[in-house]
């Protein structure tokens, strides 16, 4: 079968609009599903790449309520932002849609409807929930907090814990209140429509254990990510019926008579306007929608972060396979988390930068999308967390992109210009050999991603430039020009290169769009275009040319400038900016130091009598938080001396900690106990409170002078 007739779906997870995407999201779920789509179209596939704005849920609500504004002006503004910036970062979607549009309404309504005739995919149940009286709405599970049943943590949701990660439900925490009111919820009755999930367990284990169902090999389970089967498999020994309704008055009606009030769950509507969003797209382009999730040669993957691989996995399918009538995806790449400089991303914390900010921070950096999704895919989460950091951000640029391939395409060009005007010389033979080893990389490269394998396949392409860069240097034709500015042997070198130039401008396509365009300009040469990887294929294998002689290339200019580049510190200077931010909002978050106290006099400091000394003895004085009675031994004699120190340190942890002890203090009773001295502290800046000691050893009962 020709690539034509094979079609994809490819769908990346829709964002919520409620807020802006950072480089974490962009990673995990979009620019892998960028790659991928763009490859595909290259060789030559049918691609409905799919994504837009998942815009119903109960944060939507909530928070529109605490800015006093609609559901609608968040989603809007959310969704022009989000879109945008995948816009201007170069994502390939075929659409953005929308769950608030009518299209998809009626989709997911049609969807429902069909499930509900078939009578047996729904229990309606009738339960006793949480209701906020002030703010007059049921709370999902996670706007209650608790105390958790299983470990005594007093911030747990009603969904989770996340002090000891148990699953919860709002009915077991302890002394629930609302996050909304911050009072304390009543219980109202209410009902739902609950998918029953446990129904299809069975089917669904030997799907993702065998890639069978109903008989059929949909696809090899060793395809996918152990990560993403693992978490499959714990989720199938244990489904559940799932409510896929909620009382809010934001979302999509459920559309029966005896369901007022109601609509569907986010997660029922939103893997749907999947569907609706191809709809919109096979409408506006004269397709045919059904052959792309429904068709024999259509096959459907999901791009998603690990916290919506159930979704995508079990609960999505099943509401397919229980539809009738859908493929199943035939993979599911989740990729892990990226953190950020060494920590999570946290909008509340300023830690992480948004898509937004970034392109707008970086507005006087021309390469600014190409470098970003660089060292993204460079540094993909795709088995493991991975983390970000400005620093790596400027390395891969500068000694990869810019030394390795800006590098090479440049000096291709340059000795064109130089030694032709910029025209392709004629090659006296053929360039096989070099097409050989050139052909094992590109196949490696091609089945790296296919497999989803985006960091090892962008690896692969910058051996592939290093291969350029290693044979213009052994063939030096600078030295054999310098004497034979006539020579064949310098035309066929040169020739060689410039179809490598011309090669590397298709196989960086699907990673740095922007930079494939550039080098296809250098090259005076058309962008790349869909079916062009296959058509390299082709050529290669029969040793074609991609640039025929005579072409004219266009006047040589740098493809990149090193951000790291003593002489023009001004993109250098951004990304210090950034590194300076970071560095305050680490700064702001450290304790406050006391101001230093009053000047005393030498003569006040004189008086007082300090000496060293060993903690022999520990123990917490009993009814007390702070304080701890030690046994201190300063050699001329042992001092029992009471410390508030219970809460930094514990008594058995301090026994033969060297100290300094104030031996002339007064003495007091603390407690009952005389206390004759006092052990000095300091605290350190971050507010930990630290033994003054000497850390050598100089014998004890010394005077400090
Ligand atoms: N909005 C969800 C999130 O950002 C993802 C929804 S994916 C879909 O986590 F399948 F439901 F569309
Ligand atoms: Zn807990």
């Amino acid at each position: 079968m020709s690539n034509k007739n094979k079609k994809y779906t490819i769908t990346s997870a829709l964002p919520y609009a409620n807020g802006a995407l950072h480089l974490g999201h962009f990673a995990g779920a979009y620019l892998p599903g960028d790659v991928y789509a763009r490859f595909l179209r290259l060789m030559g596939a049918d691609v409905a790449y799919v994504c837009g704005s998942d815009e119903h849920g109960a944060s939507i609500t909530i928070r529109a309520k605490k800015e006093g504004i609609s559901p609608k002006d968040i989603i809007d503004k959310y969704h022009e932002l989000n879109k945008s910036s995948f816009m201007k970062f170069g994502m390939s979607f075929d659409i953005y849609h929308r769950t608030s549009e009518k299209l998809h309404y009626e989709t997911a309504q049609e969807f429902f409807l069909t499930l509900d005739k078939k009578g047996e995919e729904f229990d309606i149940i009738e339960s006793e929930q949480y209701y906020d009286e002030e703010f007059d709405q049921f709370l999902a599970d996670r706007y209650i907090k608790g105390t958790c049943p299983k470990c005594s943590y007093e911030e747990a949701y009603g969904d989770q814990c996340e002090n000891c990660g148990s699953d919860l439900s709002p009915m077991e925490l302890i002394n629930p209140l609302s996050t909304l009111s911050e009072k304390e919820p009543i219980l109202r009755k209410t009902k739902h429509w609950y998918f029953k999930l446990d129904k299809h367990a069975e089917w669904l284990k030997e799907w993702i254990e065998n890639g069978i169902v109903d008989g059929v090999k949909t696809h090899n389970p060793k395809d996918w990510k152990t990560h993403v089967r693992n978490q499959c498999l714990a989720w199938v020994d244990d489904l559940k019926p799932r409510a896929i309704t909620r009382d809010l008055n934001w979302g999509i009606p459920v559309p029966l008579d005896n369901a007022e009030g109601k609509v569907f769950y986010v997660w029922f509507d939103a893997p749907i306007g999947y569907i609706s969003a191809t709809k919109q797209w096979a409408a506006d382009n004269g397709k045919d929608w059904e052959e792309y999730w429904k068709g024999e040669n259509s096959k459907l993957i999901h791009f998603v972060g690990k916290d919506n691989i159930v979704f995508h996995c079990v609960i999505f399918p099943a509401m397919m396979k229980a539809h009738g009538g859908y493929n199943l995806p035939i993979n599911v790449p989740a990729n892990q988390f990226l953190n950020f400089e060494g920590k999570k991303f946290s909008k509340s914390r300023s830690w992480g930068i948004e898509l937004h900010q970034y392109l707008e921070d970086f507005k006087d950096f021309p390469n600014k999308e190409d470098a970003m999704r660089y060292a993204l895919i460079r540094n993909m989460p795709e088995n493991k967390d991975a983390d970000f950091k400005w620093d790596e951000f400027v390395e891969f640029h500068d000694n990869e992109l810019v030394n390795n391939l800006g590098n090479f395409i440049n000096r291709v060009l340059v000795l064109s210009n130089k030694y032709y005007e910029g025209n392709v010389p004629a090659h006296s033979g053929n360039w096989t050999t070099e097409v050989k080893e050139l052909s094992v990389l590109v196949e490696e490269m091609k089945s790296d991603l296919l497999d989803f394998k985006f960091r090892p396949a962008i690896i692969k392409f910058m051996e592939i430039s290093s291969f350029g860069n290693t044979y213009l240097q052994d063939k030096s034709p600078w030295s054999i020009y310098k004497t034979d500015p006539e020579s064949q042997e310098v035309k066929d070198i040169l020739f060689v290169c410039i179809q490598m130039v011309s090669l590397l401008a298709v196989l960086i396509e699907p990673f740095l769009p922007f930079t494939s365009d550039k080098i296809n300009t250098l090259l005076s040469k058309e962008k790349v275009k869909a079916g062009d990887f296959e058509l390299l294929q082709s050529k290669l294998k029969d040793g074609e040319a991609f640039i025929k002689a005579g072409h004219k290339l266009d006047k040589p200019s740098l493809l990149f400038s090193k951000i790291g580049d003593p002489k023009d510190t001004s993109r250098l200077e951004l990304v210090n900016m950034q590194k300076a931010h970071l560095a305050a909002v680490l700064e702001a978050e450290r304790p406050k130091q006391e101001a230093i106290k009053e000047t005393i006099s030498y003569d006040d400091f004189i008086k007082m009598d300090i000496r060293t000394g060993t903690i022999l003895e520990a123990e917490k004085v009993p009814k007390t938080d702070k304080l701890i009675k030690l046994i201190v031994d300063i050699g001329l004699e042992k001092r029992t001396v009471v410390s508030g120190i219970a809460e930094h340190y514990k008594a058995e942890e301090i026994v033969g900690q060297e100290v300094l002890l104030l031996a002339n203090l007064a003495p007091r009773k603390l407690k009952g106990i005389e206390s004759q001295g006092m052990i000095l502290m300091a605290e350190n800046e971050s507010g930990v409170l630290c033994f003054a000691s000497s850390s050598k050893k100089f014998g004890n009962g010394w005077v400090v002078r």
